[in-house]
């Protein structure tokens, strides 16, 4: 806990020499010109407290936030946004004169990768939501500001998929269908289909439907990696396009740049670039 950080912007995590957001944001300040710097912290697994206030005591101004700190960032905050009061977790902070405020870019992050950049307008579509852990929860409001016509929570404990819809249930739109259910319930098909489980880390698959697909779905996949992921692979050969988590993990940073520096970066070269180098 000696080490002098001059950087004002870092990545807080445990473990974190894989994060690539500091390529990322160098990229964003060099296209936008902001003279800024952006480095790797690693916190002790208990010192995550410690580790951003001497970041703040060293003149900080800001962090993204990173397993396994997201709940204690959220806890450490003294303002949060609507978003990050409902996703119940932060991965943005800033520092401004004494104040911490918490935000959580997660959300709106695959929702600008969905409508922006693969062309798909959420409003009026049926969308089915795969999980109902963190991951899960990070972007449920963000979607439900687009107005689906309809938000299926499927997971493999129903009941978790359950709790989520009652606490989302004030968010929803109305003329928005906001349901739960496991995972074998799940057949009609879909416009969109968003896999946040963690079940692609462990390479298996959530035991879906294949009619959930048709040649109209979109089957996003929040994790990314080299290959197409295995639940990719599985809508795809159900005829459903495809997209990973690469141009959400872009976006989301984009978005905490935004909250910083209030200039808006293009994501478009560093997405080319962070793709060529997968
Ligand atoms: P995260 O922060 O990545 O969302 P999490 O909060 O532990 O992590 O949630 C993991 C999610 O992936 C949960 O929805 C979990 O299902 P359960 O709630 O039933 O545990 C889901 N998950 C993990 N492994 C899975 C698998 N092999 N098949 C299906 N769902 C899985």
């Amino acid at each position: 806990m000696t080490a002098q950080i001059a950087a004002a912007y870092v990545v807080i995590g445990n473990p974190i020499a894989h994060s690539k957001s500091p390529d990322i944001h160098a990229h964003f300040a060099a296209e936008t010109g902001q003279d800024m710097r952006y480095e790797r912290l690693l916190a002790p697994l208990d010192g995550f407290v410690a580790t951003v206030q001497e970041f703040i005591g060293q003149g900080g101004r800001g962090a993204n936030v990173t397993v396994p700190f997201k709940l204690e960032a959220y806890a450490l905050a003294n303002s949060l946004t609507a978003r990050a009061q409902a996703a119940g977790a932060v991965n943005t902070l800033k520092f401004d004169g004494g104040d911490i405020l918490g935000d959580n870019t997660d959300g709106v992050g695959l929702v600008t990768d969905i409508a922006h950049n693969a062309g798909f307008d959420l409003a009026h579509k049926k969308i089915l939501l795969l999980g109902a852990g963190g991951a899960a929860r990070g972007v449920l409001l963000p979607l439900l500001e687009r107005q689906p016509a309809q938000l299926t929570i499927a997971n493999r404990t129903a009941a978790k998929a359950q709790q989520l819809v009652q606490q989302f249930q004030p968010y929803s739109g109305a003329g928005c269908i906001l349901s739960a259910c496991g995972f074998a319930e799940a057949t009609q098909q879909y416009d969109l289909v968003i896999n946040a489980t963690s079940a692609s880390l462990q390479a298996e698959l959530p035991p879906l439907a294949a009619s959930v697909f048709g040649p109209a779905t979109l089957a996003y996949d929040m994790m990314y990696g080299p290959q197409p992921t295995i639940f990719m692979q599985f809508a795809a050969s159900h005829g459903a396009r495809v997209r990973d988590g690469l141009g959400m993990l872009v976006e989301q940073a984009a978005e905490s740049f935004f909250i910083w520096r209030g200039v808006r970066p293009r994501t478009d070269a560093v997405f080319a670039a962070l793709r060529a180098q997968l």
